[in-house]
């Protein structure tokens, strides 16, 4: 996969590029990050890429020249066009697996400033922000978004290494625990060391529905249950009942 990053701060990336699993994903080939700075598409004599709102108001605005010329240098047929924008579809897990499968050429726009002309929309294929805040610009969002992708490609993290985390399977991850087995008088669970495969797999699930029950139970209310999982629940709802 190719992600390209239209940005007035291509050095914002290098950090980023260069640390951890991202690093080694590139090395290895798996993902390709480009990082393209669209100040030098700006036809402005000043080489300004942002000018005052029409009809008055605070803040500067891009323009949508540098913008729209610079996707029409970058922009392949198969590319997918993302603006990053506090206004777009909030970005979730299930978003990072269907842009995995569905393509090979990701252009992601971070703005800046107080915001685009509205005219850039026409350009895009999607809009999407990465929660409910507004940020000084896309670049931490469409950082955000490549690394959720990154992990997931071929050979960047072992299959099994996310097929437990969060929100695969809608619900959060169940507690994990490493050595010491006991530290400041806390225990790992007897069920972990016990080896009993069966056993380890119930208790994962159940505590997996426990955490979600109580963190986010608006994951729940989207979700279809098996059997075995409607059981849990009912024991957790009863067991918090209790309490
Ligand atoms: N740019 C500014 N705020 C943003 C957000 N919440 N998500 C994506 N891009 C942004």
């Amino acid at each position: 996969m190719k992600i390209t990053i239209l940005t007035l701060f291509p050095e914002f990336f290098d950090s980023f590029k260069s640390t951890s699993i991202i690093r080694k994903a590139l090395e290895k080939g798996a993902v390709e990050l480009e990082c393209i700075d669209y100040r030098q598409y700006t036809l402005d004599k000043h080489n300004h890429v942002d000018d005052t709102p029409c009809g008055g108001g605070v803040g500067m605005l891009l323009m949508v020249q540098p913008i729209a010329d610079c996707l029409k240098a970058v922009r392949q047929e198969d590319s997918h066009v993302i603006l990053l924008t506090p206004q777009g579809k909030v970005f979730h897990q299930k978003m990072a697996h269907d842009y995995v499968q569905r393509y090979e050429h990701l252009i992601l726009i971070c703005g800046h400033y107080e915001g685009f002309d509205e005219r850039i929309r026409d350009y895009v294929d999607e809009e999407v922000s990465i929660g409910d805040f507004v940020l000084t610009g896309g670049e931490i969002g469409a950082m955000t978004i490549s690394d959720a992708i990154i992990r997931l490609l071929e050979g960047v993290i072992t299959k099994e290494s996310h097929e437990d985390d969060s929100f695969e399977n809608g619900l959060l991850e169940y507690p994990q625990y490493t050595r010491p087995i006991e530290y400041d008088g806390k225990k790992v669970p007897e069920i972990l060391l016990s080896g009993h495969h069966e056993n380890i797999r119930k208790w994962r699930l159940k505590e997996s529905l426990r955490k979600t029950y109580i963190r986010r139970p608006d994951l729940l209310e989207k979700r279809a249950f098996t059997k075995e999982e409607k059981q849990f629940l009912n024991e957790i709802i009863e067991e918090n009942q209790k309490k």
